[in-house]
């Protein structure tokens, strides 16, 4: 069993099932998302169903069920990027990458974010990669932008 998550369980002595958001969050906060042997583990712990957690967990879009992928894609859901078109950029890029936010796609290469303001509104519609911000991102270009990432990856393994 992954000791890190045994630890932050060890911080909720008594815990209840108020306890399971934040030990969820610090689960995430410490692996980066919620594995299934974490949540099972975390069942156990609060003599709750994993059927249950996963529900709750859900319900909280905040929430990773699965690794982060080597570029983690956020896509600003402020009121600046809102208008400027962000919603046209997401759905882009869930169409091409065929994830849904929270998900990674299956090769690992890509994950998807949504996020609230980033801070840099003048730029909208803003989207990051790995930190990286990119301006002003017209829905049509969302293709060159990952073929762009897509061969960072093949360049690097040759
Ligand atoms: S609203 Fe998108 S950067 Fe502020």
């Amino acid at each position: 069993m992954n000791d890190k998550v045994e630890e932050i369980l060890k911080a909720y002595p008594e815990a209840h099932r108020d306890a399971l958001i934040p030990i969820l969050q610090e689960i995430q906060q410490s692996e980066g998302y919620l594995s299934r042997e974490a949540i099972t583990r975390v069942g156990d712990y609060l003599k709750l169903p994993a059927s249950k957690i996963y529900g709750v967990a859900t319900f909280y879009n905040q929430f990773r069920f699965q690794p982060i992928g080597r570029f983690h894609i956020m896509v600003c859901r402020g009121t600046a990027c809102h208008v400027k078109g962000s919603a046209k950029v997401l759905e882009t890029l869930k169409r091409e990458l065929k994830i849904e936010p929270g998900q990674t796609t299956r090769d690992g290469l890509f994950s998807l974010e949504v996020v609230a303001c980033l801070g840099a509104c003048g730029q909208a519609p803003v989207i990051a990669v790995n930190g990286e911000f990119l301006a002003k991102v017209e829905p049509d270009k969302i293709r060159n932008i990952l073929q762009f990432y897509r061969r960072k990856v093949m360049d690097n393994a040759k």
